[in-house]
């Protein structure tokens, strides 16, 4: 059967896609940043996980505020980037996994989440800047499954709504009938709010308060209302949303192997957060 191997949560800024493409890594601008991953490519090497089902928001080069979905798996054997206008360099296609999609879309279906299903899809930063943080040099080797939430378009799923659809999505991989290695990605947030009033904001208070419930206690982020996200989070920072879920998909024991909080990448208060996921009858003694 499949396995989850565990879940990592990281924001997206495109301007993080510009740094890499310029090689600015060790700039004093970002290091403190880029070092951050250096313990998340220790686990990825460690665990090689076989898949990764990406939990992202599209930010409107698949979907626009015309037709919205909640929810939108990836289907296909392979995903497109194109520019989106942040001037990134467009990415070679990233590979799907149509099977295991296919596995979650009708498992996910079946708990009543009703699903917009893609056989073709565009992936944006949203899901590319992760990717190739994560997997620098070998970002199109791994299969992925795109799931894009909706973070832009009110009403946004709530994230009790989103816990639990990650939940949704963690039974239906590890009911998957082939021996493999899954993880679980989720990108977006912290706090950060790109235009109106409150341009700029950022909260580290509440940031660093979802870090560490994200790890003990994700129930306690499921009480929050989509708009109480905005208030403590900025319009943008809703993008929460997918470390929620990322946290849900993990069914088993969970440990932190590292975070990483960075203020600011953009206008973006950059986290990354590492999740170790055990089957239970692995629990290590405490
Ligand atoms: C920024 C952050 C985002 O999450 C995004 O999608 C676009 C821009 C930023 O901070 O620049
Ligand atoms: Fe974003």
């Amino acid at each position: 059967m499949a396995r989850i191997v565990g879940g990592i949560a990281t924001s997206h800024v495109p301007a993080i896609g510009n740094a890499i493409a310029k090689g600015l890594q060790q700039d004093p601008y970002w290091q403190p940043f880029f070092d951050g991953y250096r313990p998340a490519h220790e686990w990825i090497a460690a665990e090689k996980p076989d898949a990764v089902v990406v939990l992202y928001n599209d930010h409107g080069l698949n979907f626009f505020l015309d037709q919205m979905p909640t929810f939108a798996v990836g289907a296909a054997r392979q995903y497109l980037n194109a520019d989106e206008g942040w001037g990134l360099p467009v990415q070679e296609p990233y590979k799907g996994d149509p099977d295991l999609s296919w596995h979650i879309i009708e498992q996910v279906m079946a708990e009543e989440f009703d699903l917009t299903t893609c056989q073709e899809m565009k992936v944006d930063h949203g899901f590319v800047n992760p990717m190739t943080l994560l997997w620098p040099g070998s970002k199109h080797a791994i299969p992925t499954v795109p799931i894009s939430f909706n973070t832009v378009q009110h009403p946004l799923p709530t994230p009790k709504r989103c816990y639990r659809f990650g939940q949704a999505i963690g039974r239906a991989i590890e009911s998957y009938d082939k021996d493999m290695k899954v993880m679980i990605l989720g990108t977006g947030g912290l706090s950060h709010q790109l235009d109106g009033e409150r341009a700029g904001f950022i909260n580290k208070s509440f940031d660093l308060m979802c870090l560490d419930k994200l790890v003990s206690d994700p129930e306690a982020l499921t009480r929050y209302t989509v708009h109480d996200l905005v208030e403590q989070a900025g319009t943008q920072g809703v993008e929460l949303l997918m470390w929620i879920a990322m946290r849900g998909a993990l069914t088993g024991q969970v440990s932190k192997v590292c975070s990483n909080y960075h203020i600011p990448i953009s206008n973006t208060a950059a986290g990354l957060l590492v999740l170790d996921n055990k089957p239970a009858s692995q629990r290590k003694a405490a």
